[in-house]
């Protein structure tokens, strides 16, 4: 069931020059699956009038913890990046759906730039189910290659940048992995590498979800302004996402 929940601010640990983890707390804290997403209410930006869509990147469950990773993109995620421990921030979770973990099969979850954020979360649930996934994560840089020793905890991970920093030098659809045989993949990124992915999936015949970003408002379904064209007509990414098969989508791959 959905909340909304008054968090206290633990921490805000600056990741990189435009990217930080918010650490907050609640006694309340629902249960949360994977690829589900919170609706952050932004008090002070008086320029942000609607809250703002951010994935669950990790929850701790016992101790009532959310982890929230946010690039600073524009006056919301500025502002959230600026909040002090102790502060309040105003949420409502857990919205939409979530990534469908099979029985079996070989997992590859693809993360690219800060795509990656719901990667942890699902890492670590499918390797406390006892699967043994294998994350990619492409960035630009090895700047922005964050949070390397926790991904690392619950994924065999690897890594692309596209001016050859680190791991292997290109985009995620280029790396060496993707010649071993995988049953799903999971994405989540720029709409560009999405669908780069979602093209090698089809090709290989692989199951492939995706968790799409479009522009959101309300985040609740009210207000129509996410939709996306799939297979069976206009759906809200908000409530019938952010995560889609591919299968379902319309996307000219
Ligand atoms: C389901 C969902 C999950 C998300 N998860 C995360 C996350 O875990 N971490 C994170 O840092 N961001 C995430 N985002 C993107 C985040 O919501 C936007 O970056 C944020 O709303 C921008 O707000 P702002 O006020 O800082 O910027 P604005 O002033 O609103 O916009 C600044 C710039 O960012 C662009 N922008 C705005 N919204 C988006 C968007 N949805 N996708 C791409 N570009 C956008 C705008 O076009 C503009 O160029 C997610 C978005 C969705 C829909
Ligand atoms: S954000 Fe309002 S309907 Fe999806």
């Amino acid at each position: 069931m959905k909340k909304i929940i008054d968090f206290t601010v633990k921490e805000n640990q600056l990741l990189n020059q435009d990217t930080v983890l918010l650490v907050l707390h609640s006694d309340e804290l629902p249960p949360i699956l994977p690829g589900q997403f919170v609706n952050v209410r932004v008090d002070k930006s008086p320029s942000t009038l609607l809250r703002r869509p951010i994935s669950v990147h990790d929850v701790d469950g016992e101790k009532g913890l959310l982890y929230l990773y946010i690039k600073v993109v524009g006056c919301g995620t500025a502002t959230l990046g600026e909040l002090k421990p102790g502060e309040k921030l105003n949420i409502i979770l857990p919205l939409g759906n979530s990534f469908k973990i099979p029985q079996d099969g070989k997992c590859l979850l693809i993360g690219g730039g800060c795509g990656v954020a719901p990667m942890l979360h699902l890492s670590r649930v499918m390797r406390s189910g006892g699967m043994d996934p294998v994350l990619l994560i492409g960035t630009r840089t090895q700047k922005e290659i964050l949070r390397r020793e926790e991904f690392e905890k619950y994924a065999k991970v690897y890594y692309t940048t596209e001016d050859g920093s680190y791991g292997e030098k290109g985009y995620p659809t280029q790396h060496s992995i993707l010649k071993e045989h995988f049953d799903h993949i999971f994405c989540c990124g720029p709409e560009v590498m999405m669908k780069a992915v979602a093209s090698y999936a089809n090709k290989n015949n692989i199951d492939c979800q995706v968790s799409l970003e479009n522009t959101m408002a309300c985040g609740i379904g009210a207000c129509l302004c996410c939709v996306t064209e799939t297979t069976t007509g206009h759906k809200c990414v908000c409530t019938e996402g952010p995560i889609f098969n591919i299968k379902d989508l319309t996307w000219q791959i």
